[in-house]
């Protein structure tokens, strides 16, 4: 599960929810997020050019659970840990894998635009992937 971060225009961090996210390049990096039209996510990012990816762990499911609320009903009741970058909006610190996007393509696509990035800095961390499947979030069971 990712987590999509973006700067808001009052220099606050916002973040929602994704799971339309794909690695594209690997000479330049690049990666995309697919967000829809409607979502304050996609303003912040058309008008800053930047987002953030952070893959999560399974134990920061309240993290993701928040992000998916309405922007009105987060009412800081969990807490987000984020970490600030060189460029580009913070990520949430901890994640499993964290990188700094700068938009270098829009793809008109349906109710969504595909919004293309070159990852200009990267970060890793130890731990378990947040899973979702079957409208369920969870984690990995290994034989
Ligand atoms: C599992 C899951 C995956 C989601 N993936 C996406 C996604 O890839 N793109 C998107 O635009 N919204 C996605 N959403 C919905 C957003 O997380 C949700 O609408 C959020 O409130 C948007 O926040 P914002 O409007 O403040 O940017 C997903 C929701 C869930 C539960």
């Amino acid at each position: 599960m990712t987590i999509i971060t973006s700067a808001e225009p009052d220099g606050g961090v916002h973040g929602m929810t994704a799971n339309g996210v794909l690695s594209v390049s690997l000479d330049p990096p690049l990666a995309l997020v697919c967000v829809g039209k409607s979502r304050n996510t996609h303003g912040f990012i058309s008008a800053d050019g930047w987002f953030g990816i952070s893959i999560i762990r399974k134990d920061q499911r309240d993290i993701a659970m928040y992000y998916v609320r309405d922007a009105a009903d987060r009412i800081g009741d969990v807490d987000v840990p984020l970490e600030q970058r060189n460029e580009g909006p913070p990520v949430i610190a901890g994640a499993l894998a964290a990188m700094s996007c700068k938009v270098v393509a829009e793809h008109d696509a349906g109710d969504h635009t595909i919004f293309v990035g070159e990852a200009v800095q990267l970060s890793t961390s130890e731990g378990d992937p947040l899973l979702y499947y079957t409208g369920k979030f969870g984690k990995i069971e290994l034989d």
